[in-house]
């Protein structure tokens, strides 16, 4: 059994979705194009999991949520696909790819072949027992990363309300979950061996202001420690979390966001690898493969032009961009450039809300009002501006932090930045 496409995507969230747009923008032919998910719904914008999904009142649901809607685009119901001619795939997984002969091999036995492949497979989360803890299956321990999780930690929340929540891992999910969570009336207490949240990203100052805001809204915070074990009660649901340092959390529920792995398991031995993920040129083509497969989104790791370095970027902007750039690199390579892409991170919980763009590394230079909610930093590296970060600002002062990052001025004078503060990037 086996079917012949143009293009394939395999993988069916964020960068799929967006890269189905893009081939409709460009114009494709019925039948051209099949996307391939193990999930059993169309691409949808996967930020909505941690955020409107889990909203006490008015949740979001899906179809509300399907990309690409968070561009303002139409959203993208199977319909919408079917409409177009594209073959959606969906409960699917593609079980083994063979790049020399341009197929890959499903879990129902069809054999799908390409011209053009596009890997969207994105991560997976990382599990407790990667680490050497047990429990992760108890029913009252959840991930997210998927509806399926998302279904699950609305079941779990709603059972315990009133009760307490441990939150293992002070990242975006972490400190995302948490914050949903207050807002469900459960009691948090996050978890983490750093020395503060969002470690990769936050300094210190950053840190100290999102974790006095949780604070004051209940949350508990236990850093500089990991969990080693559970204590299970005798339906084998969690009831503690024990501490390595000896301490004993009560808990009616876990949630556990430790990072996640790109999923690059059906390439490895046929593609290079880098940082974990795909490796890929400016063009965002993989190796060896004749200029034919492409890698986007969470699994790839790609040239950033403006810093001359490689990274993988596990965001939501970056899948969206990387997916739509390589639709236009397949389909009108004549004038597609390389791929030119200023990395953008953003979160809201509570009232509040930030974004940054760039790079962190160098000296950060700590600007604005932190008592009054409205900060950023900079960070200069080699005399350049090369990251801004901003909670609180508006629509305008966002664009300006986002144009000056892109435009990598010279700063000669550290101490003029830091007092002209927001006002720096709005002048640019
Ligand atoms: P994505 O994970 O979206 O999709 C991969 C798809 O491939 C999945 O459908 C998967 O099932 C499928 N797949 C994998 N292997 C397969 C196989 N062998 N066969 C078939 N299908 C396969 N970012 C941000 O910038 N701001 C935010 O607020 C948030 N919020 C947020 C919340 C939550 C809960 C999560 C989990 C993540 C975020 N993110 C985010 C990150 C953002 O969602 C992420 O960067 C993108 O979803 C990445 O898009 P991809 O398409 O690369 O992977
Ligand atoms: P993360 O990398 O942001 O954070 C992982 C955290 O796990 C670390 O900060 C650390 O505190 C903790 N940790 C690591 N090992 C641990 C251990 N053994 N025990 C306890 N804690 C440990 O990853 P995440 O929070 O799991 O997020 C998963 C993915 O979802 C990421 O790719 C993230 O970018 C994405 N996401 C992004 C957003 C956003 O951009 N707003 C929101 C949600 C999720």
């Amino acid at each position: 059994m086996g079917r012949a496409f143009v293009y394939v995507i395999v993988g069916g969230g964020v960068a799929a979705g967006y890269a189905a747009l893009e081939f409709t923008k460009r114009g494709i032919s019925s039948g051209e194009l099949c996307i391939i998910s193990d999930e059993p719904v169309a691409p949808y914008e996967r930020p909505a999991l941690s955020k409107g999904y889990l909203l006490p009142e008015a949740p979001a649901r899906l179809p509300s949520f399907h990309t690409c809607v968070g561009e303002n685009e139409e959203r993208q119901t199977p319909k919408w696909y079917k409409e177009r001619g594209i073959e959606l795939v969906l409960g699917t997984r593609v079980k083994s790819a063979d790049l020399k002969r341009n197929t890959l091999l499903t879990s129902t036995g069809e054999t799908i072949s390409y011209k053009f492949l596009i890997i969207a497979t994105g991560a997976r989360a990382l599990k407790l027992e990667e680490f050497g803890v047990k429990g992760s299956d108890a029913e009252n321990v959840c991930y997210l990363r998927d509806l399926a999780d998302a279904n699950r930690v609305v079941d779990v929340m709603q059972s315990c309300t009133g009760g307490n929540a441990v939150v293992i891992g002070g990242g975006y999910i972490g400190m995302e979950c948490a914050a949903s969570l207050v807002i469900n009336k459960i009691n948090v207490t996050m978890v983490f061996p750093e020395a503060h949240c969002m470690a990769r990203l936050f300094t210190p100052e950053i840190a100290s202001f999102y974790e006095g805001y949780y604070e004051s809204k209940g949350v508990k915070f236990v850093k500089g420690t990991v969990l080693s074990s559970f204590e299970f009660d005798s339906n084998g649901k969690v009831a503690a979390v024990i501490l390595r340092d000896g301490n004993r959390l009560p808990a009616d529920m876990v949630v556990v966001g430790i990072g996640i792995r790109p999923n690059t398991t059906l390439f490895e031995g046929q593609l290079a690898l880098e940082k974990g993920g795909i490796k890929v040129n400016g063009r965002l083509q993989a190796s060896n493969s004749n200029g034919s497969v492409y890698a986007v989104g969470d699994v790839a790791t790609f040239p950033v032009k403006l810093f001359g370095e490689t990274r993988r970027l596990e965001h939501v902007d970056s899948a969206r961009k990387s997916a739509r750039y390589a639709v236009a690199a397949i389909m009108d390579p004549e004038n597609t450039g390389e791929f030119d892409y200023l990395p953008f991170f953003y979160s809201r919980v509570f009232a509040l809300s930030w974004q940054f763009y760039g790079d962190i590394g160098g000296e950060v230079i700590h600007f604005g009002d932190f008592s009054g909610g409205k900060f950023g930093a900079y960070w200069v590296s080699n005399g350049h501006l090369v990251g801004s970060f901003l909670e609180g600002g508006t629509k305008e002062e966002y664009k300006a932090i986002s144009k000056a990052t892109r435009l990598k001025p010279a700063i000669d004078d550290l101490a003029m930045l830091e007092t002209q503060g927001l006002g720096f990037a709005l002048a640019v």
